[in-house]
This record gives structure tokens, C-alpha cells and sequence, in this order.
């Protein structure tokens, strides 16, 4: 670890563009000048440590080639990520293997189809009625609370911790078979653990996450114990079914990673769509007088400010993408915020608009073999939670400033005070 921070020390101040990209502040709040500067630079930029890309078109084949592995090997990693995997009586988590998010074909390819077979589009499409009446529920309870605060003088609504941040973690509850009463501990365990998705956390924070994921997964042993005497139709049950084919230390890694995955990512589209929508009146304007904008409003959500920023590859073997030579075991930076604001593919990227015909080739989910299972489900939360909250509240209104998460791969708000109206 103290080897890292030497080496990132070193690489500031040689005005290095990766130690900018995980280390400076003013980038973690803005870090789209630094990702023009990337692409300015070429399609593959080379750093002290690592390569970055913010070209969409080697962003996506790169994600797509099969000449290109997910950082596992903990050879590969820094050393806190590399003492993190390889430590006796590790945690078994949602990064690292046998997450299927950290693992490579033939391993990926098992864990993905027992996944998918309950995770198909069909199911999540009938989750649709369960996302809206939960977003109509949050809302009346955030609308009590708002104005038992008023008799008081009148409080804003924190839209992130009232709204955003409930909806998905109750629906992936819901898909797991989380018992109501267990609900507050679960989505308590989901807030402090969903952080270690993000790279360059500090060793003080590794193990706030590492102890919230061991909580978690003694309390999931115990759940699988339950649901394998009395299985429900949720689909964690139906994954436990398939038992024979999973090993508890998988089967754990699973629920950890729908947790993680489905918790922090889709707090930070509805956060983020709702700061967006609030500075673009005009454009709100017309999707309030046209409903069936709401989809391509969320993929430009997506694509302008992108709840995942960036991911890692390392080439397996020497290799080509996009046109650019790439050597084995490059350790490359995938910076998806960056690859969805590329002028080749984007006219005028940086401008928000919710009517842009191309929204939909962003990479916010990812691309190949990789790419997120819950992209049908995110989908249908975003729409839902930002329509019925704007359509419910003709007058919703800022009300102070909101407060940017000192995350760095995940992009999003803590804090997104407002009136309800
Ligand atoms: C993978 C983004 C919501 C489950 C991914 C990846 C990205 C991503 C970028 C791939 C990372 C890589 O290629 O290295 C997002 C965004 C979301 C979202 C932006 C919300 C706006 C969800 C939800 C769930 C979910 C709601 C589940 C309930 C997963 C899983 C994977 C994944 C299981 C691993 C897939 C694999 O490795 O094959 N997501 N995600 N995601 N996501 Fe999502």
C-alpha cells in the first residue's frame, strides 16, 4: 500500500494523467476536461502505472475482445487490491473471484448463464407495477415526513437518502428474499459494502466495506440454510436450487455482487437524472407533455453522466483494438464516462439532451461478455422513480446545494435537497 502511495506521489509530480484521474479532487468533481485531454492525447494513453483510453471506439472493442481478461491475476493489481485478494481467510466479495465480475470465460461463462436463467428480461419486465408502486410509496412517505417538518418551518427533501437510495436496494431485497424485518439491516450492510465497487478507496475505508461484507455474508450462510428448507420463488431460492452446481463460496459471491451492483449504481442514475432534469426545465418540460420520452431520457441520463465512470482490462496477449497495438499484460483504464462524451460518436457531447437520436450507443453498461445484468432492471427503475416523481410534483424545485460523492469510479450525489411543491 505505502509502495502505491509513493508511486502515485511520484507520478502527480510528474503531472502523470492516471494520478490525476484516481487522485486529485477537482478531477473527482469534474473529470470530463481530463478525459478530452486523454482522447487529445490518442486513442491508448500511456501513464506511469497504467494505460487509459477514452475513445469510444477502443473502449468498446476492447471491452468486447476476447484478447482481454478482467484484472484478477493479483499480480497485476496495486498493492492494496493485491493483499486484498490474496490474504489468508479473505472475505469473499463482489470484486473479487469468484465474483463473477472478476472472473474470465470458461468460469464467467458458467456463472452468467446460471444467473441469467432468472435474471431474464421477461422477469424484470414484470417487476415494472412492483418499481412504480414502491416509487409512489417512497414518495408519500417522504411527503408525510416533509410536512411534519413544515409545521416545524418547512425542511427540504433529501431526494438521495428519501428516494433514490431506497428504491433499488428494497427491489434487489425483494429479488433476493430479504424477510421484511431484515430489510433495515440489509439495506444498512448494502450502503456501507456497495463502496467497494469503486477503486482507490483508503485502507481506513477497506475495512469499514470488508466488515459490513462479512456481516453480510454470515447473515446470507444462515438465509441459504433457511431458503434451502423453505424456498420461496425468489431468485435466490431458485439459485439455491441449483446448488449442485454452485458452491456456497459462489453462491455468496452472487448475492454480494446483485447487492453491490444493484444497490450503488442505479442510486446514482436516479440522483443524477433528478439534478439533470432540475437544470434543463425546457427539457423536462417536454417530457412531462410526452411520456414516452421518459426511455431515451434515461439512456442520454446514462450516457451524460454516467453512474459507472470506469472499469479495467488487461490484455491476455499481445493484440490489436480499434487499430492500436496493445501488449500482453497491459493493464488498461476503460474510462466509460469518457468513451460516452467522444465527439466521433456524439455530436457536441457535452451538451445534455434528452431527444439525442444516439443516446442508446453508450457504454454505460458495459459492452461483451460483461455486460450488466441488470441493465433491463436499472432501465425500468430510472424511468419509473424519475417519472413519477416529476409528474407527481409539478413544482419540484432545487432547494440548496447539492453535495457530490467523493467517489471515483462511481458518479452520483449524497445529498440532493428539494421542495416537493
Ligand atoms: C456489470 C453498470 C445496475 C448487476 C456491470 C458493468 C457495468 C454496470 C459498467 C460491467 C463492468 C465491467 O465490464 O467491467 C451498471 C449501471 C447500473 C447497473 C450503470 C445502473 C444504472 C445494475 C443492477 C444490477 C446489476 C440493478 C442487478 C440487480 C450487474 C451484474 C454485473 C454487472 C451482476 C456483472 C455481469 C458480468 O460480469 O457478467 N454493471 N449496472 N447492475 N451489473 Fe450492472
Amino acid at each position: 500500500h505505502g509502495v502505491a502511495r509513493v508511486a502515485m506521489k511520484r507520478a502527480r509530480k510528474q503531472g502523470d494523467l492516471q494520478a490525476q484521474l484516481f487522485s486529485d479532487p477537482a478531477v473527482r468533481a469534474d473529470p470530463f476536461p481530463l478525459y478530452a485531454r486523454i482522447r487529445e492525447r490518442g486513442p491508448v494513453v500511456k501513464g506511469s502505472f497504467l494505460a487509459a483510453t477514452a475513445s469510444h471506439a477502443v473502449a468498446g472493442a476492447t471491452l468486447r475482445s476476447d484478447a482481454f481478461g478482467v484484472v484478477s491475476d493479483p499480480e497485476a493489481l496495486p498493492p492494496l487490491a493485491r493483499w486484498l485478494m490474496t490474504r489468508p481467510n479473505r472475505t469473499i466479495g463482489p470484486v473479487t473471484p469468484p465474483s463473477m465480475l472478476a472472473v474470465d470465460p470458461p468460469d464467467h461463462t458458467r456463472y452468467r448463464r446460471l444467473v441469467s436463467k432468472v435474471f431474464t428480461a421477461r422477469a424484470m419486465a414484470a417487476m415494472r407495477g412492483r418499481v412504480g408502486d414502491l416509487a409512489d410509496e417512497l414518495l408519500d412517505r417522504a411527503e408525510r415526513e416533509s410536512r411534519a417538518d413544515r409545521a416545524r418551518g418547512g425542511a427540504p427533501v433529501d431526494l438521495v437518502s428519501r428516494y433514490a437510495s431506497l428504491l433499488p436496494v428494497t427491489i434487489i431485497a425483494e429479488i433476493l428474499g430479504v424477510p421484511t424485518e431484515m430489510r433495515s439491516t440489509f439495506i444498512a450492510w448494502g450502503g456501507t459494502a456497495a463502496p467497494v465497487l469503486d477503486i482507490g478507496l483508503s485502507y481506513r475505508e477497506y475495512r469499514r466495506v470488508d466488515r459490513a461484507i462479512r456481516e453480510l455474508n454470515e447473515w446470507m450462510a444462515g438465509h441459504f440454510t433457511r431458503l434451502r428448507r423453505d424456498p420461496g420463488d425468489d431468485l435466490l431460492s431458485q439459485l439455491v436450487r441449483a446448488e449442485h452446481e454452485l458452491t456456497e463460496t459462489e453462491l455468496l459471491a452472487i448475492a454480494g455482487l446483485l447487492l453491490a451492483a444493484g444497490f450503488e449504481t442505479t442510486v446514482n442514475l436516479i440522483g443524477n437524472g433528478a439534478a439533470l432534469l432540475l437544470k434543463h426545465p425546457d427539457q423536462l418540460a417536454d417530457l412531462r407533455a410526452d411520456p414516452a420520452g421518459w426511455g431515451n431520457a434515461v439512456e442520454e441520463i446514462l450516457r451524460y453522466e454516467s453512474p459507472v465512470q470506469n472499469t479495467a482490462r488487461r490484455a491476455l496477449r499481445d493484440t490489436e483494438v480499434a487499430g492500436v497495438r496493445v501488449r500482453e499484460n497491459t493493464f488498461l483504464s476503460v474510462l466509460i464516462g469518457g468513451a460516452n462524451r467522444d465527439p466521433e460518436v456524439f455530436d457536441d457531447p457535452d451538451r445534455f439532451d434528452v431527444h439525442r437520436a444516439n443516446a442508446r450507443e453508450h457504454l454505460a453498461f458495459s459492452s461483451g461478455v460483461h455486460y450488466c445484468l441488470g441493465a433491463a432492471l436499472a432501465r425500468i427503475e430510472g424511468e419509473e422513480a424519475l417519472r413519477r416523481l416529476f409528474e407527481r410534483y409539478p413544482n419540484l424545485a432545487a432547494a440548496g446545494t447539492p453535495r457530490r460523492r467523493p467517489t471515483r469510479t462511481l458518479r452520483g450525489y449524497d445529498e440532493l435537497p428539494v421542495r416537493l411543491g
